[in-house]
């Protein structure tokens, strides 16, 4: 089974999560700016932040090329100051793709003093106890 972990980011706190992520994975954590291909996923881990209530582009339009044929199912990784907006955008292309989403987990990210500290060391536990629970779901642990 195949797990990909990609992050898009501006502030870099979805970069921690990914790589705190991938490491417990066994695999590596991929820059969607390197512009990762992917190719016969069981599972992909999509994690960004949210900017005026919205996903980066860069990433919706990374998951607008995708393809069901390369990318059986994802879970979103989410993380903002409110600790409340989810990115439904990204799940509504998944889903018209047919790439099932397995679900969405909201970490406490910060702007400015909003959530000042987040993402800390707890909510980056918390990620990875999430990611790993779905990937072993799913029979995706190496
Ligand atoms: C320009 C900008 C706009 C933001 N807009 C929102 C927002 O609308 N709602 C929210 O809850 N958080 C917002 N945030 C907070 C980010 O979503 C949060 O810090 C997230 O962890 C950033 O992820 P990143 O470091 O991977 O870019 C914003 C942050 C920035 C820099």
């Amino acid at each position: 089974m195949k797990t990909r972990v990609i992050y898009a980011t501006m502030t870099r706190h979805s970069k921690k999560l990914a790589e705190a992520i991938a490491k417990n994975l066994n695999v590596g954590a991929e820059n969607i700016k390197g512009g990762p291909i992917l190719d016969d996923v069981d599972l992909l881990f999509l994690v960004g932040g949210i900017y005026g209530g919205q996903s980066l582009p860069a990433l919706l339009d990374f998951v607008g090329q995708l393809d069901s044929r390369n990318v059986k199912r994802a879970a979103l990784i989410t993380s903002c100051a409110s600790k409340r907006q989810g990115q439904q955008a990204l799940r509504s292309l998944l889903e018209e793709k047919g790439i099932d989403v397995l679900g969405e987990v909201i970490c406490q990210g910060s702007f400015l003093l909003m959530g000042f500290g987040h993402p800390n060391q707890s909510d980056v536990h918390e990620i990875v106890r999430f990611a790993r629970s779905l990937a072993e779901e799913v029979g995706a642990i190496l």
